[in-house]
């Protein structure tokens, strides 16, 4: 208990490290000066020959490795995200053009190692993006970039998250400088939002209604969550997180999807996550007035300035307006505390859900 630091639970304490642990991922990578991404460890034109990326990983890494894909796809560089448990057993072509990224916490999931040793002798370059110094997947890959998030015990990753996706941010723009024909959106309005990233989420977590929305809806048969671009990955996220320690029926999928399908799900008996990022946020608040035409009831995620959402969500957990690249940090962290709290109310064993690992070491 002592590790725990007063806190009923290591998540919760690992929700409110998210402030410091992202002033510890950004520090010293982020000029506002030179408007450059540095990550100290590489060198200068490491990237200049990558054509195409792919980003291999797991659980709660997965999901910040769909971030990423976007956030390269916006600055022109073609990259895909895997599931590294199908990529090993399934490699897709790579050659010397390509970059593998491997995503992970804990730098020792079986799949994402082995996602990395499928390419080994094909001329991929390979690049661990990880938390543990000295884990088995930087040995294995030719560069590492830490997030520096600090130690995660939870079992449900949550500082683990914020501290990727922001290592992410930095290395898109590092990418887009080296690569030819990368265009980098480090504009003084991205580098302003990731230096005040921090204080955001700290204004999150000392503001947050997320305590009324666990209440309201703990019997609920389903919860459904939704987002667009950058909120695809965070609903996905938002319904990993809810069902791990929760243990109740909890799916995300992209707004796009919704009347392929899950709508027929959608009564007053599902509540409905909807993720607003500052892009598209029109079509999702379309998919919105889809749901609630169903009597779902509706729980938005949205900047403060989305004052539209207003009339059309019985919750609104508000978020700072930040740049579309880091909002989906913002978001996450809301429904972090919604998915903790409902498990809390339901006296659910929060850090060791039934079945789980920390670290899921065999393929
Ligand atoms: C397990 C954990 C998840 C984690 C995933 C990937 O499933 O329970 O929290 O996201 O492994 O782990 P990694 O260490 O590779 O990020």
């Amino acid at each position: 208990d002592a590790g725990k630091g007063g806190y009923d639970h290591y998540m919760l304490k690992e929700i409110y490290e998210q402030p410091t642990a992202l002033r510890q991922t950004i520090r010293g990578r982020s000029n506002q000066l030179d408007n450059r991404a540095e990550l100290e460890a590489l060198p200068r034109g490491v990237f200049s020959d990558v054509e195409s990326v792919h980003l291999v990983a797991m659980g709660t890494s997965y999901h910040a490795a769909m971030y990423a894909r976007t956030l390269l796809a916006d600055r022109g560089i073609p990259a895909q995200a895997f599931l590294s448990g199908e990529y090993g057993s399934n490699p897709p072509p790579t050659g010397d053009r390509t970059l593998v990224i491997a995503v992970s916490q804990s730098g020792e999931t079986a799949d994402t190692l082995s996602a990395i040793r499928s390419v080994q002798g094909t001329g991929a370059q390979t690049l661990a993006v990880t938390n543990v110094v000295g884990s088995t997947l930087t040995r294995e890959c030719e560069d590492t970039v830490y997030i520096r998030a600090g130690p995660e015990i939870g079992v449900a990753a949550t500082k683990s998250f914020s501290a990727q996706v922001a290592t992410l941010v930095l290395l898109s723009e590092r990418m887009s400088q080296d690569i030819q024909g990368g265009t980098p959106r480090a504009t003084s309005d991205l580098l302003d939002s990731i230096a005040v990233l921090p204080d955001d989420v700290q204004r999150i977590l000392d503001e947050s209604t997320a305590e009324s929305v666990a209440k309201a809806y703990h019997d609920s048969d389903s919860y459904f969550f939704i987002g667009r671009g950058i909120g695809h990955p965070v609903a996905l996220e938002g319904a990993l997180k809810f069902k791990e320690i929760t243990y109740d029926h909890a799916e995300g999928f992209s707004a796009a999807e919704l009347k392929h399908g899950p709508l027929a799900l959608v009564t007053e008996r599902t509540p409905v996550f909807a993720i607003f990022t500052g892009r598209n946020d029109t079509k999702t608040l379309h998919n919105v007035k889809e749901v609630r035409a169903r009597d779902a009831p509706v729980v938005a995620v949205a900047a403060d300035g989305f004052g539209e959402i207003d009339e059309y969500a019985d919750h609104v957990l508000r978020i700072p307006d930040t740049h579309n690249d880091v909002a989906g940090v913002l978001a996450n962290v809301q429904l972090q505390l919604v998915s903790y709290l409902a498990a809390d109310e339901l006296s659910r064993p929060i850090d060791k859900p039934r079945n789980l690992a920390k670290s899921v070491t065999v393929e």
